[in-house]
């Protein structure tokens, strides 16, 4: 166990909800002839008025204040102003830093009327990334983590990214250990409690491969198909786990 975790559960509750917070705003606003950059301006207007910071914007030159990634774009979308059409799915990612701790998050939004095949893959995302979060207690296996993911993702014959993974977080944006959304159950090292890492699996329709677009940023499937993601921050209990980003609605 990692002693007195309490107090670092405490502030960064504080960062997890505001990061919920900018996102349950987006959910009130977001509807075909949006562009991706106005939904930035939400999040970035959000996380300054409670008095934080955003985490993307300038991160490693990233230009924003969070990812904005359509269809078949698998994380690390760059808002601008391209405008969303009925049928897109879009994953909003915020992270917020409130008092140096980070709280990071991110969900995938249906614009409109979805495809019932679109609508499985969002459905399908959300519960394995709920169903990894609901193993979570100290003495777990990182492998069991990924296990649970991939198990339920590949049952509804979908795949899981590989490229990109989960990761510690807390007075940094990124630490150790990496979370793979995939695995073998038993494997990895045991987590303890007081740990702080988030769960963000990205399940793609076809393929798991993924390739980077020259802006550097932008990852996109491979085979074109489409993408979705949900993540959540989460912090490591004796005898379970913490969701520091709910929604609050
Ligand atoms: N929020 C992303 C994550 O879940 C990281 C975004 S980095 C950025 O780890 F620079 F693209 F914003
Ligand atoms: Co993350
Ligand atoms: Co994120």
């Amino acid at each position: 166990m990692i002693e007195n975790y309490k107090e670092s559960f405490e502030k960064i509750r504080s960062a997890g909800i505001i990061a919920a917070g900018a996102l349950d705003e987006v959910s009130k606003i977001i509807r075909p002839g949006l562009r991706t950059e106005e939904i930035d301006k939400i999040c970035y207007e959000y996380i300054k008025d409670h008095r934080a910071y955003s985490a993307p914007l300038f991160y490693r030159g990233f230009p924003k204040s969070c990812c904005t990634s359509t269809n078949h774009v698998v994380c690390h979308g760059i808002p601008s102003n391209k405008i969303l059409k009925e049928g897109d799915i879009i994953n909003v990612d915020v992270t917020a830093i409130k008092d140096n701790w980070h709280g990071d998050t991110s969900r995938t939004f249906e614009i409109g009327e979805v495809s019932v095949k679109a609508k499985k893959l969002v459905k399908t995302t959300y519960e394995a990334l709920m169903k990894a979060i609901e193993i979570i207690k100290e003495d777990i296996h990182l492998g069991d983590i990924g296990a649970t993911i991939q198990n339920h993702v590949e049952t509804e014959g979908f795949s899981v990214v590989q490229d990109f993974c989960g990761h510690g977080i807390g007075q940094s944006f990124h630490e150790e250990p990496n979370i793979l959304h995939y695995g073998k159950k038993g494997t990895g090292q045991k987590i303890k409690a007081g740990m702080i890492f988030t769960i963000e699996p990205m399940i793609n329709i076809g393929n798991y491969e993924t390739k980077t677009l020259n802006d550097g940023w932008t990852a996109v499937t491979k085979d074109k198909s489409l993408s979705a993601q949900f993540e959540h921050t989460i912090g490591v209990t004796k005898d379970g786990y913490e969701i520091f980003t709910l929604s609050k609605k």
